[in-house]
């Protein structure tokens, strides 16, 4: 397993110490992100592991700025992203079994090293279930490829 990592300059502490958490657990760990504490625009990060994870260059991607927000938006821009923001387990968990998340992002100035490590574990651990959530997956990929859904037409 090869996860890309990527921050802003507000998560450097967190990113090396999810980094090292990550590693831990035996799996690679790619870092696109900042080792400065300087001002560093977060869209960049966002972009870079969103790209990395489209691409299939990384599995997944964990994203870390102030708030874990402006970060996941720009990664979601990318096609392909699944990118949710969870400052607890039990929405990191769900967002794998239903809506196969593979990006998750949090906030280095809301969440706690613990906490993080136990979110990224939850998501880790978790696995998609497909079936109804699939259907649904593929409604939310129309909607970014096409901007139009056709379900909505027959409803
Ligand atoms: C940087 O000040 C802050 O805006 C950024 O880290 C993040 O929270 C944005 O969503």
């Amino acid at each position: 397993m090869k996860i890309g990592i990527g921050n802003d300059h507000t998560a450097v502490e967190l990113k090396n110490i999810i980094s090292e958490h990550l590693k831990e657990r035996g799996i690679e760990v790619v870092n696109f992100g900042t080792d400065s504490t300087e001002r560093f625009n977060y869209p960049v990060s966002g972009y870079r592991v969103g790209k990395a994870v489209s691409s299939g260059e990384v599995d997944l991607g964990i994203l870390i700025c102030g708030t874990g927000v402006g970060i996941s938006l720009a990664a979601n821009k990318i096609q392909g992203v699944r990118a949710v923001v969870c400052s607890e387990p039990y929405t990191a968990k769900l967002s794998r079994e239903h809506n196969n998340t593979n990006i998750l992002a949090f906030g280095a100035r809301v969440v706690g090293s613990e906490l993080a490590k136990m979110i990224v574990d939850e998501w880790l651990d978790a696995e998609f279930e497909g079936g109804r959530h699939q259907t649904r997956i593929d409604m939310i990929a129309e909607i970014g490829e096409t901007q139009h859904l056709e379900a909505v037409d027959k409803a």
